[in-house]
């Protein structure tokens, strides 16, 4: 082997690029088995048909979304695919209003408004928001809410009124209730039983 040779330099520069390629390519692969709807860790989009819970699991020293029983989001049972239609229409909701500007879904985004990442879960919708709107569920005082927020502050920081409609407001709560279904690894820690 002659290490002076600029040749063998090249060849080994060559040879570790490739290897990596096929790791990365390796751990693509390997992640998209953990994050894609019915992946390992993301529930499919039709868990919205279920109640969703979050306990604290001792094994893991973090809390664990648990799927329950069935509970369809706004009383009305739907099909993998039609679920697969209102998630799409809630992720442009949230992407038009540029939502995360404000808050903060798994660690992207802003903290000016609340973490949204766990929203579904929040219990000020039922301790503040229920009562305030006048609603029966939780998922239509989020509706509400979301339609006219400055009619409803909670907090010393407002919401501006983006001009959502019924009906995007109807599939946005459908996102947030699936992505809060997700196995973010306790993120963030301690929803709903720490102060912010
Ligand atoms: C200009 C900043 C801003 C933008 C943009 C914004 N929000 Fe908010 N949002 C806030 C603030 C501030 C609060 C807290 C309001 C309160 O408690 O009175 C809030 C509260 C919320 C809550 C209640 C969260 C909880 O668990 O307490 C939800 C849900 C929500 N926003 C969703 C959205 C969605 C969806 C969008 C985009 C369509 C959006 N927000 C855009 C500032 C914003």
């Amino acid at each position: 082997m002659n290490f002076q040779d600029p040749l063998f330099w090249r060849a080994g520069a060559v040879s570790t690029t490739l290897v990596m390629l096929i790791v990365l390519a390796f751990l693509s692969v390997d992640s998209m088995r953990y994050i894609e709807a019915g992946g390992i860790n993301v529930p499919k989009y039709d868990v919205i048909n279920h109640a969703i819970g979050y306990e604290y699991e001792w094994s893991r020293s973090a809390d664990v979304p648990v799927i329950g029983a069935e509970e369809p989001l706004f009383g009305k049972k739907v099909t993998e695919q039609e679920a697969e239609q209102i998630m799409h229409k809630g992720k442009l909701v949230i992407q038009s209003r540029n939502c995360m500007n404000c808050h903060t879904i798994f660690g992207n985004g802003a903290y000016y408004g609340p973490d949204l990442t766990k929203s579904w879960l929040d219990p000020a919708w039922t301790q503040i928001w229920m009562p305030a709107t006048g609603k029966a569920t939780k998922e239509e005082a989020m509706v509400e809410f979301l339609m006219h927020p400055d009619k409803y502050p909670s907090w010393q920081r407002r919401m501006p009124n983006l001009k959502i409609t019924e009906e995007e407001a109807r599939a946005t709560v459908a996102y947030l209730k699936w992505i809060s279904s997700i196995d973010t690894n306790g993120f963030p820690f301690g929803f709903g039983r720490m102060a912010p």
